[in-house]
């Protein structure tokens, strides 16, 4: 039972962050650390009522590997549950006088950010910082604007980062001695997101990343079962060369049960000439073959004459533009509750959104010459069937001088105008793939499908899309026929 969602109204635990871990994960993740040093200075932030300390005490007493001291340093904002903290801590000691180890422990009930980037910021003048040989993490997240009190003392040690669960990692990374352990249960959005570039490399540059583990379902593992986020766990040490291998693990997370690990070389988890830094999850063996595939291709959408850009209407901005249905002097506005089984289904007049747009001098900027486009959705999930959800928008369907993409699209277009049929068409196939769904997957750890993310696949040369897109006869083709097709002209023009 999740006790301090009981105590608190609900908005003070989304302002906290507060989602506790599932034992089992947290004994999962206590089972990740590699050999210890033999007094280990152990820090605990955001330590909620203590599981993750408590799991790693656990496992040391269990199969002590020859660690004698543990010396505990938890950070807890929240005051509600600080009684629950000093129980367990108090736990962690009883069972390690009896399994021999001394174990101090000490509870900071104060702001980790606020204090540590103080501390950091002060390392020339002050004491020293403090120094840990392990961290064992599940911070809290929510999103921090660029001017609230928070970001400030991130960018005062120099973090960058819009979210509390980086900041918390940064500092950690910033906390520890060489050859420290850190095992963390994050969201996995850090993964690719844009603004999150900063962060990874900061990441990447201080941590080696010797473990990833990701949960095939989204809820499995905390207490709380509105957590929406897709999680990742992972076990890093501060070092700055990353290991040759990785270990990639995936489990349902219902019982914490692992179902498959692998061995993956780390260049294919972090391609060495990638700019953005994505970190690629190959959790499955279809991913593995999706990445064989996408390897083999050579083109980007650049060397294809092709962009891709975010829908440039953003309704609420032009709202008195918007109209329920067309009308004189309005033009189609096009929303992903347009897409209809590969093309566009317009107007929608039972549907909650509007259908057109004025066309005037201050809507103009915002609107398309019309022409042949393909959109994708911007947010699936990932229990969605297929995360790259592709439309055809025909100007032969939808007659109108000028069109408006909404912001919750991607559009691919040319220089700012329509595609050549046949290249559109062939794109089409290609992003509704399994194989590129696939692909994406491995990288992809939140609802969004960034333009960003559709840049940086590989594309089939130019010709094999256009003979590709010729001989797709209907759009409304199933997914097995769709897969043929694009698998037959892939190796065609291998
Ligand atoms: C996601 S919960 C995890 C709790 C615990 N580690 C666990 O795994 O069960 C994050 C915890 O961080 C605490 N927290 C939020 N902001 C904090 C801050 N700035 N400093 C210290 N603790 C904070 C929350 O109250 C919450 O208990």
């Amino acid at each position: 039972m999740n006790l301090a969602a009981i105590e608190h109204p609900r908005n003070r635990q989304a302002e906290l962050g507060q989602f506790l871990t599932a034992p089992p994960v947290a004994d999962f993740m206590a089972s990740m650390f590699g050999p210890l040093p033999r007094t280990v200075r152990l820090l605990d932030a955001g330590a909620g009522a203590g599981s993750l300390t408590a799991a790693f005490v656990s496992r040391l007493c269990v199969g002590n590997m020859g660690v004698r001291a543990i010396e505990a340093t938890l950070y807890e904002l929240d005051p509600h549950i600080l009684d629950e903290l000093s129980e367990t801590m108090q736990e962690c000691q009883r069972r390690c006088a009896e399994a021999g180890i001394r174990f101090t422990f000490t509870i900071h009930s104060a702001d980790f950010i606020q204090e540590m980037s103080a501390r950091l910021a002060d390392d020339l003048f002050g004491p020293q910082p403090p120094a840990f040989d392990a961290a064992i993490a599940n911070p809290p997240y929510r999103k921090i604007s660029t001017d609230s009190a928070e970001r400030r003392a991130l960018r005062s040690v120099g973090v960058e980062t819009s979210n509390l669960y980086t900041g918390f990692i940064a500092l950690i990374q910033r906390l520890m001695v060489p050859g420290g352990q850190l095992v963390g249960i994050t969201p996995r959005s850090f993964c690719n997101g844009p603004y999150f570039r900063p962060f990874r490399e900061d990441f990447l540059n201080h941590l080696e990343l010797r473990r990833l583990h990701v949960f095939e379902s989204r809820q499995a593992a905390f207490r709380d079962a509105s957590v929406l986020q897709e999680n990742i766990i992972f076990h890093a040490v501060k070092g700055r060369n990353q290991p040759r291998e990785i270990v990639i693990s995936s489990s349902s997370g219902e019982h914490g049960d692992i179902t498959a690990a692998t061995v993956f070389p780390f260049v294919e988890v972090v391609h060495p000439r990638d700019a953005e830094k994505f970190i690629h999850i190959p959790s499955t063996a279809s991913h593995a073959t999706a990445k064989a595939t996408m390897d083999g291709l050579s083109s980007s959408l650049a060397s294809l004459g092709v962009t891709v850009s975010t829908g440039r209407v953003v309704d609420f901005r032009l709202k008195n533009a918007l109209r329920k249905a067309p009308e004189r002097g309005t033009v189609p506005l096009l929303y992903p509750c347009h897409f209809n089984g590969g093309t566009v289904h317009w107007p929608k007049l039972e549907a909650r959104k509007p259908n057109a747009i004025l066309d005037n001098a201050e809507t103009r900027p915002w609107l398309v010459p019309s022409g042949v486009y393909l959109l994708t959705k911007r947010f699936t999930s990932k229990e969605e069937r297929r995360r790259l959800v592709a439309c055809l928008f025909d100007p032969d369907q939808v007659k109108a001088a000028w069109v408006g993409f909404e912001n919750h699209l991607n559009y691919f277009h040319a220089n700012g105008n329509g595609l050549e049929r046949s290249l559109a068409v062939g794109l089409y196939a290609f992003l509704n793939s399994t194989v590129v769904d696939q692909y994406f997957r491995r990288f992809s750890g939140h609802t969004q499908v960034n333009a960003t993310d559709l840049r940086t696949l590989t594309y089939p040369d130019r010709e094999t899309l256009q003979v590709m897109g010729r001989d797709m006869k209907a759009l409304a083709l199933s997914q097995d026929g769709i897969d043929q097709l694009v698998t037959k002209h892939l190796h065609a023009h291998r």
